[in-house]
């Protein structure tokens, strides 16, 4: 995230605005299937904690079409379809549906998650939650939004009066999490586990989280949630620390008030 600030350039809010347009697009298709789930087909993934849907194929496809018909020189990643690589120096990180587990049981927190990158640096993430209808969306330099409101981290929460975000997944050896939890209890701190990264980012943005901890994510789960919290007056641990953009790597932000215990907490606990 080292580029020049972006705000008055058209072509990265062009782009914001299709992220915007498509994010609902593909939302109002997840939509339908989680009102009507006998018609999801699920497939098992890595594990029984890692599924799909026949919704995230059928939203990652429509997003990837769309882009594909504005802006055909782009490189896309998603989750579902991989890397196409583009020739115009932008590329979208998509997670058509991040929380396919609440999704797929019925529970109304998950989120379709776009980034747009040019070169190395994320320059805009939108974020749309369908069961709440909340768009978030963000521009380097452009300040972030709820539903077209300004949004802004907590000024006040530390990790002693507010919530802590909380990803856990089997990617990583659970005595790290456990660890965390147990010192973050231990400290007077409290946490919450939604199943979406991504919209738990885009709370954090907006105040209602104190802070987001995982400590291990993939770019489709958190590019957008970065620039939201950026945005917003937070802080990030900047991804430019992973050992490459495939690999993923720990996700740590948050309002002002955490930064120093959060650091302190998540680093006694390192894998
Ligand atoms: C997952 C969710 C979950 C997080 C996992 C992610 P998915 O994404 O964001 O909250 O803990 O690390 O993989 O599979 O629902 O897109
Ligand atoms: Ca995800
Ligand atoms: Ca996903």
């Amino acid at each position: 995230m080292s580029d020049p600030i972006e705000h008055s350039d058209t072509t990265v809010a062009d782009r914001q605005m299709l992220a915007e347009a498509i994010a609902r697009e593909g939302g109002r298709i997840a939509l339908a299937y989680f009102r009507d789930r006998s018609r999801l087909t699920i497939d098992q993934k890595t594990s029984g904690q890692d599924v799909v849907s026949i919704a995230d194929k059928e939203v990652e496809t429509l997003l990837r079409e769309r882009i594909a018909a504005s802006f055909p020189d782009d490189g896309l990643l998603g989750e579902e379809y991989g890397l196409q690589e583009g020739t115009s120096g932008f590329r979208w990180v998509m997670d058509p549906i991040d929380g396919t587990s609440p999704f797929v049981f019925g529970i109304p927190a998950w989120c379709v998650s776009i980034a747009i990158m040019r070169g190395d640096a994320i320059v805009a993430g939108v974020i749309y939650a369908p069961t709440t209808d909340e768009l978030y969306s963000a521009r380097r330099g452009g300040g972030a939004t709820l539903n077209g409101q300004p949004i802004h981290v907590s000024s006040e929460a530390t990790l002693q009066s507010g919530v802590l975000g909380l990803g856990a997944n089997h990617r990583i050896p659970s005595r790290v999490v456990s660890g965390v939890v147990q010192q973050l209890l231990d400290e007077g701190g409290m946490f919450i586990r939604n199943g979406s990264g991504a919209l738990m980012m885009a709370y954090v943005a907006a105040g209602r989280l104190a802070a987001y901890w995982e400590p291990h994510m993939n770019a489709w789960d958190c590019y957008a949630g970065y620039v939201l919290i950026k945005e917003a007056g937070g802080w990030i641990v900047d991804p430019s620390g992973w050992s490459s953009m495939s690999a993923g790597g720990a996700v740590i932000v948050g309002s002002p008030g955490t930064k120093a215990d959060l650091l302190r907490i998540v680093g006694a606990n390192a894998a």
